[in-house]
């Protein structure tokens, strides 16, 4: 094996091609030439693990071997940013319990409200959600008992979804939040803090490649999606699959929340752009207004 660093193995350029185009397919990031060091570095230390040979063997490992499954959910860490804290783009959240929750409620007859935080890394969006719900009811006094709230977050990397079912936060998750909510969260023994069973009992994990189209099948349909900060690091064909595949899960009237710098420009033009009070966000238009246009 020629290696081009201390200990990283020599990538070629046809290997260098073949894994950009395979990870493209596979998760929607694209690996410019410049990028290539970081592909390789990253990489490298999966070829130690498996004790392969060359990064084509790595290629073929995530192609063909039985356990690809897991190592593609290993290449997906690797590759991904997983940054995320409690109430993170506060005025976005706040425009979601304020003025989307409420209309939903009203409108929404079947008395079940679903929300999806679409590449949800650790969790710490889902439970920020689940908080503000849990608080927003008690306060308008319409019991947890009375809606069925189901809360779904989403990772293509099993390791931050470990993170998220366990619901266990060091300090910097917290440096957002107000110390309000501080309630919901007991002392977990190591200096850490875990979010209460309650919260934790209002979100279900999942492990969903927003890509793999096989996988949205079973996602019920949505009232809102929050999807901040993921589909960011895709290029614009990559952002259409995602978002098309969005357009199909929301329910009619449901909200589409990306991050503050994200926008459907050059993306889709199915969706309507409202204007709240706090922030723009997208909304599916009713399948009435659909047909009759
Ligand atoms: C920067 S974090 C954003 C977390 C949270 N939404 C927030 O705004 O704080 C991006 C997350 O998207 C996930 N992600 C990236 N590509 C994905 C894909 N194709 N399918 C599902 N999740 C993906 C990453 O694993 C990562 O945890």
């Amino acid at each position: 094996m020629i290696f081009a660093d201390e200990n990283i193995p020599l990538m070629e350029d046809s290997e260098f091609e073949d894994l950009r185009d395979f990870i493209y397919e596979y998760c929607g990031l694209f690996f410019e030439d410049d990028k290539r060091y970081i592909l390789q570095k990253r990489l490298s230390r999966r070829i130690a693990v498996h004790q392969l040979q060359s990064f084509r063997d790595y290629l073929l490992y995530l192609q063909f071997d039985p356990n690809k499954e897991e190592e593609l959910s290993e290449l997906a860490d690797l590759l991904t940013i997983n940054e995320t804290y409690f109430f993170r783009e506060d005025y976005q959240l706040k425009a979601f319990i304020d003025e989307i929750v409420p209309e939903i409620l009203v409108r929404k007859k079947d008395k079940v409200l679903r929300v999806w935080s679409a590449g949800c890394s650790t969790g710490e969006e889902p439970y920020t959600i689940a908080m503000l719900l849990h608080r927003a009811l008690d306060n308008m006094g319409v019991g947890m008992d009375k809606w069925r709230i189901e809360i779904l977050g989403s990772d293509i990397s099993q390791r931050v979804l470990g993170v998220a079912r366990r619901g266990v936060y060091g300090d910097t998750s917290f440096r957002a939040m107000n110390e309000d909510y501080m309630p919901y969260f007991e002392e977990s023994g190591d200096g850490k803090k875990r979010a209460v069973e309650e919260i934790r009992q209002m979100v279900t994990f999942s492990n969903i490649n927003l890509l793999d189209k096989t996988k949205m099948e079973f996602v019920k349909s949505m009232d809102v999606i929050f999807c901040r900060n993921v589909i960011i690091y895709f290029d614009n064909k990559a952002k259409r699959k995602v978002i098309e595949s969005f357009y199909d899960k929301l329910s009619d009237k449901g909200y589409l929340l990306l991050g503050h710098s994200e926008s459907l420009m050059n993306i889709s033009a199915a969706f309507e752009l409202k204007h709240l009070k706090n922030d723009m966000v997208y909304q599916r238009p009713s399948s009435k207004d659909v047909k009759a246009s």
